[in-house]
Formats: structure tokens, sequence, C-alpha cells
């Protein structure tokens, strides 16, 4: 049941179990911290445990670029919360270069499996459960970077573009099955990653246009928490007519329709 409480909704996800990837950290501790607020057990991951990790969830650590480490993953979190209902892809990045071809071969692959391919991979190995429940609820976060894909992040915004082709693909191969599959496109977003990213972006020696910073029509960066609000949305039964669907968070910067 959903309860609003000084405007807010509160506990909705009481009952749900939860696996949030990257949530050490930005966007995803924010998702992490709504989801428990919101009354959802959670398991999170980073490759590395710190102090950021929000109370209250349980961490695992995990590599999600390689088949195994999703694998280890998935193990632990069916193992802390026997079952996975509500599954957000987070966790993902790249490091800029001064252009497509100066992007190392391995980071192309990097890229690819961060980005993508760790989707890919985990979701195979939950929707299964989700499929036998008939329920689940699965959101992949993406970038609009996707929207204008410069040079310097190529390798990026071609794995992200796939992971929202894909995500549209198995939202409709599992309707049937009562699984939900949506992507959150974020924007500029106030993140220890964005922040960091940005700084080696400013750093390269690239052609007019390359290098820009965005206008954000509402005047702001985004924070964390504007991405979370739009994740819970998604996995909350508020949205439960919503599937394959793309929600730009972007404080204007990309109007579309
Ligand atoms: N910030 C933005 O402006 C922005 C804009 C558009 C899209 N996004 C997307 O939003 C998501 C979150 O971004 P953010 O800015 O919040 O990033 P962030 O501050 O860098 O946090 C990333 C999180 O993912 C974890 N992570 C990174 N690589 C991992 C791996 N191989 N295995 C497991 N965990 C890993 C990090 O922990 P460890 O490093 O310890 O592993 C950290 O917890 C990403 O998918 C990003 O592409 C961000």
């Amino acid at each position: 049941m959903t309860t609003i409480e000084n405007g807010s909704v509160t506990r909705e996800l009481a009952g749900k179990r939860a696996l949030v990837t990257g949530g050490s950290s930005g966007i995803g501790a924010a998702v992490v911290r709504q989801l428990l607020d919101a009354g959802a057990e959670v398991v999170t991951t980073a490759r590395t445990a710190t102090s950021t990790v929000p109370e209250g969830a349980t961490f695992v650590e995990a590599d999600v670029r390689t088949r195994a480490g999703t694998q280890a993953l998935a193990e632990a979190a069916q193992e802390v919360l026997g079952g996975v209902d509500v599954l957000v892809h987070n966790a993902g990045g790249a490091r800029p270069h001064e252009g497509s071809a100066a992007i190392p071969d391995e980071e192309w692959q990097d890229a690819l499996d961060l980005n993508y391919l760790a989707s890919v991979r985990l979701d195979s190995l939950l929707v299964p459960g989700m499929r036998e429940r008939r329920s689940g609820m699965i959101v992949h976060v993406s970038s609009a970077a996707v929207l204008t894909p410069v040079a310097p992040f190529l390798h990026y915004t071609a794995a992200k573009a796939a992971l929202e082709n894909y995500s549209r693909g198995l939202a409709l191969e599992q309707a049937p099955f009562g699984i939900r599959v949506n992507t959150v496109t974020p924007g500029r977003v106030a993140t220890p990653g964005g922040e960091r990213t940005r700084e080696q972006w400013a750093r390269l020696d690239l052609a007019p246009g390359q290098n820009d910073a965005p206008t954000v029509p509402l005047g702001r960066d985004g924070q964390p928490e504007d991405i979370a609000h739009a994740v819970l949305f998604l996995v909350s039964g508020r949205a439960s007519w919503l599937t394959g669907s793309n929600l730009v968070v972007d404080g204007g910067e990309f109007p579309r329709g």
C-alpha cells in the first residue's frame, strides 16, 4: 500500500528484495537510500567496500565486468535475500580519450562489459526467478551522452546505446511473465564519478565542440536523488503499466517525446 507522509511516498516497497549495482557512490547510493526508505531489503555491490555504502544495505564486493563477477554477485544476492524482485543496473562509466581511435582496445571491451554486458549477464541469472514468481522490476541506467555521442566517449555511448536497445527488447520478451523492464537516462549529475570524468575530459586537447559543457534549461546540474526518484517510480506499483520505456532525467537538456 502507498502512504503519503509530508508529501513523500513511503514504505511502498515493504517486502520487496532489491539488488543495486554500484551502490557505494553517486546515483547508486541514492537509489539504495530511497529503496531502503521505501521499505525494501537491499543488497548492493561495488569493487571496494567504502564508508559511503548506505547504512542498512548488505554490501557484497564484486566486479560486474566479468561473467564470474556477475555469477558470484547473483549467488550472494539470492543467498542474502532469498530472491530478487527489484534489479537496478547502475554501475557504469568510462574514461574519455582524445578521439575514437585513441581509445585502447581493452577500454572498448571494458566499456562494453561494464555498461552493457554486465546487465545482460546479471539479468540472465536473475530473470528466471522473476519468471517463476511472475513478478519483477528491472531498471537499466543509461546516459544522455547517447543522444550526442562525442568522440572522447564513443566506447561509453556505444555501450549505453546497446543497453537501451537491449532493455526495450527484454521488456517485450518478459512482459507476458509480469516482469517490467525500463531505462532511466540521466543527464549531467553531480556525483564523484561524474565530476572525475568531467575533469579528465576538460584536460584533453580536443577540437572545438568536443568538450563543451551542456546548457541545462532548469539551471542546475542534477543531484543523485533526482535520478533515484525516477528509478523508485519505475520499480513502484505506480508504474505498473510502464515497460520498455526510457525516462530521460536531464533538466531539459534533450527535450524529446
Ligand atoms: N554522473 C553523471 O553525470 C551521469 C550521467 C549519465 C549517466 N550516468 C550513469 O549513472 C551511473 C552511475 O554513475 P555515477 O556518476 O553515480 O558513478 P560513480 O559516482 O562513479 O559511482 C559508480 C558506482 O559503480 C561502482 N562500480 C564501478 N565499476 C564497477 C564494477 N566494475 N563492478 C562493480 N561496481 C562498479 C563504483 O564503485 P567501485 O569503483 O568501488 O567499483 C560506484 O559504487 C553509471 O551507469 C553512469 O554511466 C552518470
